[in-house]
């Protein structure tokens, strides 16, 4: 794929970048603080099927144009205005928002990163914790303001946070509808780290580059299961983990426990505690 910022169904409200194997995909509303309106949802799913397959797009990240990473759901376009669609259609449509914010993304073939670049409210909150990493801007804001305009996180925000983040904090925010910033949400695990503005693409491009010398069919089995695991009992667990360490290794194109493990112990090129096998040999 090319680096154009349009595809086939997006560009108006999500534009891309495929460059050097990262896939920068930017929320495109800047004068509605990236706000998620229907648009954005036909938009990001168009987009999340088609870096799907597209072998250069290696790492996606997320981000928001202008000085927002999104403002949540778009209480006008998504909200109010689906009010008088047809039932079947607006239960459509948010079956479709939860489905790239959250189980699409968290499912994702390819390992994701959120870029929070600014503000971070409500629905956006399902974004960040949908994707496998976060990077936040020092002075990021973040916000379940919610409470505030007298509703509860909903869609699956509630359950995105109660995942990620403790419970006094998780309860603090939920309730209070305070503010808090890209350093706060670092400490309390929100986000993965906060760094000072102009360090942030840097600093993800970093991050996406370790993921890239990753087995990427191994990677994807890792974060699937850690999502499954932690749904199931401590039993459960080890068989699962063993049939699926089994499938992995056999599915393998790669072949990459057997590269790995020979590169380490016949050939002696480099040692798997350091850093990552080299694919390519
Ligand atoms: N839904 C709909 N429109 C939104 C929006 C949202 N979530 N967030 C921002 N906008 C719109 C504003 O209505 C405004 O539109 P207008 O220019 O047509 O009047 C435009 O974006 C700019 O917003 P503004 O409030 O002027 O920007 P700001 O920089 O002063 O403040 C925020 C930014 C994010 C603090 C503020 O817009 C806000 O509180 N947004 C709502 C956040 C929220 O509660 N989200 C949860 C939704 S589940």
């Amino acid at each position: 794929m090319s680096d154009t910022a349009s595809g086939p169904g997006w560009g108006e409200c999500v534009t891309t970048e495929v460059k050097d194997g990262i896939a920068w995909i930017t929320l495109n509303r800047p004068d509605k603080r990236n706000a998620i309106n229907p648009g954005i949802v036909r938009e990001m799913t168009a987009v999340l099927n088609a870096m799907e397959g597209d072998p250069d797009a290696e790492v996606l990240v997320i981000t928001g144009a202008g000085d927002s990473f999104s403002a949540g759901q778009d209480l006008k376009e998504y909200f109010r205005e689906t009010e008088t669609w047809p039932p079947h259609e607006r239960e459509r449509l948010f079956a479709d928002n939860a489905a790239w914010q959250w189980r699409r993304l968290m499912h994702y073939r390819k390992p994701t990163i959120a870029m929070v670049n600014g503000w971070c409210f409500g629905g956006a909150f399902q974004v960040l914790v949908g994707c496998d990493l976060a990077i936040a801007a020092e002075d990021a804001t973040f916000g379940l303001s919610e409470i505030n305009w007298g509703i509860i996180p909903a869609g699956i925000v509630t359950k995105s946070v109660s995942m990620v983040i403790p419970q006094r904090d998780a309860m603090y925010y939920i309730m209070t509808g305070e503010t808090f910033t890209g350093i706060q949400a670092a400490e309390m695990r929100l986000v993965n780290k906060a760094v000072p503005q102009e360090q942030l693409r840097a600093e993800v491009t970093k991050l996406a580059e370790t993921l890239k010398k990753k087995n990427p069919h191994v990677l994807r089995a890792a974060k699937s299961a850690y999502h499954h695991v932690r749904q199931m009992g401590w039993e459960q667990s080890l068989e699962y983990l063993m049939a699926k360490a089994d499938s992995t290794t056999f599915r393998d194109r790669d072949r990459g426990a057997e590269k790995g493990m020979s590169q380490f112990i016949d050939e002696k090129k480099y040692k798997p505690g350091l850093g990552a096998y080299d694919r390519d040999a």
